[in-house]
């Protein structure tokens, strides 16, 4: 620890030289990040809310009055203007609360969940003692019902869909999962990624969300595609009873002695940015972001195709990926040149998120290095 304080200007030159080393998303050189670059408004938000503490309701009456329209604004969004819910940390917690209901609800032990989940749902089970039991993909990279089918039983807890895989932006089919739902169990769609993009576009997207009645809990994070500040998830329920299974006596906190959350303190900044990035954009907003971001995803296949990579699949929503040899090679030779791009694994691929931060022009830049590099490796 520093003995002595340091004055407003070392700190400023401090910070200054540490956030050098950052990348941002403004130098359109990222591709590998599912974050917003949060819109000016959702930041003023954030700002002006930096005390709240939902953790501590009580004191913040006028935040929790924006957590309620928020998710009533969401829910509206999911087809279900009653649904109940709140504001996380970001799709790790969402899932993690998700399974802890769906435990609590059922006591039972099992979740299913194909092999391209996050790695939120390895840590829900760890923490809650429940038994993974992972299924394979289907030829279109989606959850296979055959073999979802033949692992069912009346000890599963939750069936778990994704709309928008992390790695692929795959849409699972969530209606067919719910058909093999057992009795009383959860159908958890995590919407993470996809929860701000699906419902926006412009070709007929595939039913993910309570439109589907099986549908009992949705994750779907404002600080991805929702273009607020992180940290901004949304956990939503169709039934919002059903919070009283994780709610805890909270008896020194001014809460009505009782709080139904993971997290104690709550960076509640988060509700007001999320409340402003939807109030600015409202859907007319999402929709024009939705098409910029798949504009440029249709140009970046066709800049890939060009150089003669192949696409793993059509993308579906504002996620590409590209088969080619020995892409972990191609993305540390893309990193020398100031790019940052990830790798998938299932199937092992190059992977691009086309975020709204990410333009033609540095498209264009991308694949021109991206050509070369792969000229390169033969030597
Ligand atoms: C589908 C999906 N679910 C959950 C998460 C976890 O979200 P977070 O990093 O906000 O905890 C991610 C992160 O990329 C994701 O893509």
């Amino acid at each position: 620890m520093w003995k002595k304080g340091a004055s407003k200007n070392i700190i400023d030159a401090e910070l200054a030289s540490a956030s050098a080393e950052d990348l941002h998303f403004s130098d359109g050189r990222i591709f590998a990040s599912m974050c917003a670059q949060p819109l000016e408004v959702a930041v003023e938000a954030h700002v002006r809310f930096i005390e709240a503490n939902l953790g501590n309701a009580g004191l913040y009456p006028g935040t929790q009055r924006l957590e309620k329209e928020v998710v009533r604004a969401i829910g509206g969004m999911l087809h279900h203007e009653g649904a109940g819910g709140s504001i996380v940390s970001g799709g790790t917690e969402a899932n993690i609360t998700a399974l802890w209901i769906a435990r609590n609800v059922t006591r039972r032990k099992k979740v299913v969940f194909p092999k391209s989940a996050h790695f939120s749902f390895h840590k829900a089970c760890d923490i809650l003692g429940l038994e993974p039991q992972m299924v394979g993909l289907d030829e279109k990279f989606t959850a296979d019902l055959d073999e979802v089918k033949r692992v069912v039983d009346n000890d599963v807890c939750a069936i778990v869909g994704i709309a928008g895989t992390t790695e692929l932006g795959a849409v699972d089919d969530i209606e067919g999962l719910g058909a093999l739902l057992p009795d009383g169990a959860f159908l958890h769609v995590d919407a993470a990624f996809g929860g701000f993009v699906l419902p926006f576009l412009d070709h007929g997207p595939p039913k993910f969300d309570f439109a589907v009645p099986e549908v009992s809990i949705i994750t779907i994070d404002p600080h991805k595609m929702g273009m607020s500040t992180i940290p901004a998830g949304a956990l939503m329920l169709r039934d919002e009873g059903q919070m009283r299974t994780i709610r805890k006596d909270a008896p020194y906190l001014d809460t009505v002695g009782q709080a139904a959350a993971l997290s104690g303190t709550r960076c509640s900044a988060a509700v007001a940015s999320t409340y402003a990035a939807m109030r600015f954009l409202g859907e007319e907003g999402y929709v024009k972001l939705v098409k910029g971001c798949m504009d440029v995803t249709r140009y970046a296949l066709e800049k890939g195709t060009g150089i003669g990579l192949e696409p793993v699949m059509d993308p579906v929503m504002n996620i590409l990926c590209f088969y080619a040899p020995d892409v972990v090679r191609i993305q540390s030779e893309m990193e020398k040149q100031g790019w940052k791009v990830s790798v998938a694994r299932n199937p092992e691929s190059l992977r691009l998120v086309i975020m709204p931060y990410v333009t033609r022009d540095s498209v264009d830049g991308l694949f021109a290095d991206l050509e070369e590099v792969l000229g390169g490796l033969d030597d």
